[in-house]
């Protein structure tokens, strides 16, 4: 079994995640940036898992585009989907509504809200300025969900 695990990322922790399942699988897949693929085949894999993020409130059109696009191979796979975002519970599930069409997210078999992270270090001086009103702070903030990677590892059978 071949699983594709494919993201977009603007600072780099849709990719960490993205990077954390492949270690965690005990089978082939392989990690692609969407940004960067060229003649991606998406018949020549048996499972899919794909991954974005949220920026004032709209996940990347790149990844929009793509589920759109595939949105007929997607839904003959087994599919898992994540999101990378800070907010939680209920702003976070309307997130994730907004970010995958509902075609994707009924045809899903494990889809996960998957933490974020807040890296001053990588964002342009606009992005900080923002950061620093809303979130009120000016330190970085890791909140990975190690449990929810791990889920959606177990549920996509990447551990079999
Ligand atoms: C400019 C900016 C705007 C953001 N807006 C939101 C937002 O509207 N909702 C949210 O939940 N998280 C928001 N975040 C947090 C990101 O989703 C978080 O940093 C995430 O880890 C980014 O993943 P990436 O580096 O893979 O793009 C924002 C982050 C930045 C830098």
């Amino acid at each position: 079994m071949k699983t594709a695990i494919i993201y977009v990322s603007h600072h780099g922790t849709t990719e960490r995640v993205a990077n954390m399942l492949k270690e965690m699988a005990r089978e082939e897949t392989d990690v692609i940036d969407l940004k960067k693929a060229r003649n991606l085949d998406l018949n020549s894999y048996d499972k899919i898992i794909v991954g974005g993020s949220i920026h004032a409130g709209k996940v990347q059109s790149k990844l929009q585009k793509f589920c759109k696009q595939n949105e007929t191979i997607l839904t003959s796979k087994p599919l898992g989907l994540f999101l990378s975002c800070m907010e939680e519970n209920e702003k976070a599930n309307a997130q994730f509504e907004m970010a995958f069409p509902q075609t994707l997210r009924s045809h899903a078999i494990s889809s996960k809200l998957t933490g974020g992270e807040i890296l001053f270090e990588r964002m342009n001086f606009l992005e900080k300025f923002m950061m620093k009103k809303i979130a009120k702070t000016s330190e970085s903030v890791h909140k990975i969900k190690e449990d929810q990677i791990k889920a959606l590892a177990v549920d996509m059978g990447l551990f079999n």
